[in-house]
C-alpha cells in the first residue's frame, strides 16, 4: 500500500520556533519578549501549527489504512475551552475523566458523540450528567456498571457504553503511568468480563458499542501497541460471540511518548498507528469480521511539544563551589512533573537564543519547598536578572496538573498563530484566590 502522508518526528521545540535578528525566540511568528510583555510571566504558550501538524500525524496516516476511526484527545493532558474548539476543527473528539472534564467538554465545538467519559470511580452525578447528555460512558468496573443499570432503569434514558479491559500488557514506563497491568486500578478483569457483558446483553436501555484498553503513557515502544491490537481483537471477538452481533467499536487508548531531551527517541506516531492498525485489519479480516470503528485516545502526543513554558529570571544565586541557581517566577505550581516522576525537561535562555551555552545553572522555583527545582544541571548562556527562560514540552501534564501552592495564581495559556497571540485562559487574579474563602 502507498502511504501518502508524511512521517514527521516529533520535535522538542513547537514547529514555528525562530530566532529574531536580537537573539529573542519567537513562537508562531510572536516575540518571546512581546508575549511576556503583554501578558507577563510565568506564562504557558501553546503553538497553533504544532498543534494541528500533531493532530494531522494520527488522522493522516489512519485516514489511509483505517478509515473508520475517531482520534479522542485525553483532555486530561491540557483542556481549555479554545484548546477544543481548534481539535475540533481537526476533526478530533475528546475524552474526559470528571465532570469538570464534561462541562469543559460540553461548552466547546466538540460534537457529543465524539466526547467519551472514563473514569474508575465516577459519581452517582457524574453518571447522570454524562446520561442526560448522551455521552459514551466507558465503565470500569462492575460496580460502576451495577449503577448505570439502575440509574438508566430509574430515568429511562439510554446508555451507550463500551467496557474498559485490562489488556495485561507491561508498556516500559516510570511505574506511576502503566495503567494495562494486571494489578492496575482501572479496568475489569478478563475473567469477570464475560460476566458484565451477561448481565446488560438483554438489557434494551444498556447497549454496548465495544472494549477499550490503555496501557500506559510515555511509551517509546512499538511492540506493546502490536500486541495490543491483537489482544483487544481476540476479546473483541468473544465479545461479539456473546453478544451475537458485530461489534461497532474498539479503543485503544493513548501513550506515545515523546521527546522532552535529546537523549529521548521515541518512535514516530505515524509508525505506531500504522503497525497498530495493519494488525487490527490483519485480525479481524482474516476471521472474516468486519472492522470496527478504530478509537485513538492521545493526549500528550498532541499538545506536548506544541506547549512551552516562559518565566522570567527573578535572580542568580552562587554557592561557591557548590552550585548557581538561577530563580524564575513559577515552578512547581505550573510544573509540578520533575517533582512528581523526574521528569527531565529541554530549557534556555529565550532572550539569548544566539548565545552559546557556557554555564551550569540549577533551575529553582519560588516556592517554599526545597525540592521545587525543575533541573539541577543544566548548560545555558550566561543569564542575567530579567532575562527570559523558555522550557520546552510543557504543554502535556502542566497547566492541567497546576496548583495554588503558596498561593500562586495560576498562569495565564495563549495560542500563537501567523504573528498574533489570543489568550485561552486568563492569569488568575489575587481575588481568584480568595474567592471561596468565607469570612
Ligand atoms: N486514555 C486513558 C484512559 C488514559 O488514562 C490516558 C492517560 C490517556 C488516554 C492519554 O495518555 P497520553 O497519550 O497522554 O500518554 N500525569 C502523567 C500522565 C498520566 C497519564 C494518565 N492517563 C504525566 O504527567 O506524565
Amino acid at each position: 500500500m502507498t502511504m501518502t502522508f508524511v512521517n514527521k518526528p516529533i520535535t522538542i521545540e513547537p514547529t514555528s520556533l525562530t530566532t529574531n535578528p536580537d537573539g529573542h525566540y519567537a513562537i508562531g511568528g510572536v516575540s518571546v519578549t512581546e508575549l511576556v510583555h503583554q501578558y507577563g510571566s510565568p506564562l504557558y504558550v501553546m503553538d497553533d501549527a504544532t498543534l494541528r501538524s500533531n493532530c494531522q500525524s494520527y488522522t493522516n496516516p489512519l485516514q489511509t489504512v483505517y478509515p473508520n476511526h475517531l482520534v479522542v484527545y485525553a483532555g486530561k493532558a491540557c483542556l481549555t475551552v479554545g484548546l477544543l474548539n481548534l481539535l475540533s476543527e481537526e476533526g478530533l473528539g475528546v475524552d474526559v475523566v470528571s465532570a469538570g472534564e464534561l462541562y469543559t467538554a460540553l461548552k466547546s465545538n466538540i460534537p457529543q458523540p465524539n466526547i467519551l467519559f472514563h473514569g474508575n470511580n465516577k459519581s452517582r452525578e457524574e453518571l447522570e450528567m454524562a446520561l442526560k447528555h448522551s455521552i459514551r460512558i466507558i465503565v470500569d468496573n462492575e460496580q460502576e456498571l451495577d449503577s448505570l443499570i439502575e440509574l438508566t432503569q430509574a430515568y429511562q434514558l439510554r446508555a451507550r457504553i463500551m467496557l474498559r479491559t485490562k489488556p495485561e500488557i507491561e508498556a516500559h514506563t516510570h511505574d506511576y503511568i502503566k495503567t494495562g497491568q494486571i494489578d492496575s486500578k482501572f479496568g475489569i478483569e478478563k475473567s469477570d468480563l464475560l460476566r458484565c457483558v451477561r448481565k446488560v446483553k438483554d438489557n434494551p436501555l444498556i447497549h454496548i458499542l465495544g472494549l477499550h484498553s490503555h496501557i500506559g503513557s510515555q511509551i517509546f515502544d512499538i511492540e506493546p501497541y502490536i500486541d495490543l491490537a491483537t489482544i483487544m481483537a481476540e476479546h473483541t471477538v468473544r465479545l461479539s460471540e456473546e453478544l451475537g452481533r458485530p461489534i461497532e467499536e474498539i479503543n485503544l487508548g493513548g501513550g506515545i511518548g515523546i521527546k522532552y531531551t535529546h537523549s529521548d527517541d521515541p518512535p514516530l506516531v505515524s509508525d505506531v498507528i500504522v503497525a497498530m492498525a495493519k494488525q487490527l485489519v490483519h485480525e479481524f479480516t482474516s476471521r472474516g469480521m468486519k472492522l470496527p470503528k478504530l478509537i485513538v485516545e492521545p493526549g500528550r502526543s498532541i499538545v506536548g511539544n506544541a506547549g512551552v513554558t516562559l518565566y522570567t529570571v527573578g535572580g542568580i544565586k552562587e554557592i561557591p563551589g557548590v552550585k548557581t541557581y538561577l530563580f524564575i517566577d513559577g515552578g512547581m505550581s505550573d510544573n509540578i512533573r520533575p517533582m512528581l516522576y523526574q521528569s527531565q525537561y529541554t530549557f534556555d535562555i529565550a532572550t539569548k537564543a544566539k548565545q552559546p551555552a557556557i554555564q551550569t545553572y540549577a533551575i529553582a522555583g519560588k516556592f517554599c519547598e526545597s525540592g521545587d527545582v525543575l533541573t539541577h544541571n543544566v548548560s545555558l548562556p550566561h543569564a542575567e536578572v530579567g532575562d527570559i527562560m523558555i522550557v520546552f514540552d510543557t504543554g502535556a501534564y502542566n497547566y492541567s496538573m497546576s496548583s495554588n501552592y503558596n498561593r500562586a495564581p495560576r498562569p495565564a495559556m495563549v495560542t500563537v498563530s501567523n504573528g498574533k497571540s489570543h489568550v485561552w485562559v486568563k492569569r488568575e487574579t489575587l481575588d481568584d484566590l480568595i474567592r471561596n474563602d468565607c469570612y
